[in-house]
């Protein structure tokens, strides 16, 4: 962690206070500090104005000893419909551990060397440390978001695999889904990939984190006597992914939630901050 004099630095932005925020960065920030570099987290009021956000990003563009900066999303509602985007395109795009930056995202498309988004690079992770096979297999993502569906279909396409990009407009989803080897499930919507969707025997990743708190949900998700539900009844609330849990029974390989690509999400941004501070070294070589 120290080859080049210091350690790796990770600048991270949180505006506003929301609570699935407040965790992620919280968990970002105790896992790079962990592993011996520096982070520090910089603070927006949820009425910061988007001036402010941008402002805040140049700031620690300019500062030498950020090595890397993470803007968590979503910014406040009042920052306007373009914010994110704004605040992304002002990055530097060294220093841009999300990959969130058009740059990274059109090198990332042809494939050459960039920073790319954490969560897909988890998931790659994962398959390739199961020994998954990819090359010439169907690998079909649901959803298109930029921060997960899109990279992700990038990075099992450069491994060889066939993919399919599905979304809310998709016609026949679940057939669609059916054919998959590997089947990526990223819309955000709590136990919607049902075991219909699910050829026997692939690879399910799980992506989504929902949070349930209506007791028909909890009852569609999970069975009596589980320990989810004895979760609930004492708190109130239980997570679960976007994979209804007992797809398990089907699938020759499920992610669970949580405990599967979460922790994956947070190595690589962690990942990222080092390389980061390596093309920093070299600022012009890579990008
Ligand atoms: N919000 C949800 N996922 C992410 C992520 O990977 N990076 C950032 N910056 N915000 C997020």
């Amino acid at each position: 962690m120290q080859r080049h004099g210091r350690p790796p630095g990770l600048g991270v932005v949180l505006a506003g206070n929301n609570p699935a925020s407040e965790v992620y960065v919280r968990n970002k920030l105790k896992t790079v500090t962990e592993a011996g570099c520096r982070a520090e987290l910089f603070r927006l009021d949820v009425e910061a104005s988007i001036d402010a956000a941008l402002a805040l990003v140049r700031q620690l563009n300019e500062n030498d000893a950020v090595d890397g900066i993470l803007v968590q999303s979503p910014l406040p509602a009042g920052m306007g419909a373009d914010a994110e985007q704004r605040v992304f395109d002002t990055i530097d795009p060294l220093k841009d551990v999300d990959g969130f930056h058009p740059l990274n995202v059109g090198l990332l498309v042809q494939k050459r060397q960039a920073l790319v988004a954490c969560t897909p690079l988890g998931c790659i992770e994962l398959l390739e440390r199961e020994s998954i096979p990819l090359r010439g297999k169907h690998a079909v993502v649901i959803g298109r978001s930029d921060i997960v569906g899109k990279p992700m279909a990038m990075l099992l396409l450069h491994r060889d695999a066939t993919v399919t990009v599905c979304h809310s407009r998709t016609a026949n989803l679940a057939e669609v889904a059916r054919t998959a080897d590997v089947l990526v499930a990223a819309i955000g919507r709590p136990a919607f990939v049902t075991r219909d969707y699910v050829k026997p025997g692939a690879t399910v990743i799980d992506v989504g984190i929902n949070s349930l708190t209506a007791r028909a949900e909890v009852e569609r998700c999970f069975t009596e006597g589980s320990r989810k539900r004895a979760q609930f009844a004492e708190k109130g609330s239980v997570l679960v992914g976007d994979v209804h849990p007992n797809v398990e029974e089907v699938a020759g390989a499920l992610t669970p939630v949580p405990g599967g690509v979460g922790p994956l999400t947070i190595a690589m941004v962690l990942r990222n901050t080092v390389t980061a501070a390596e093309l920093r070294k070299d600022r012009g070589r890579a990008v």
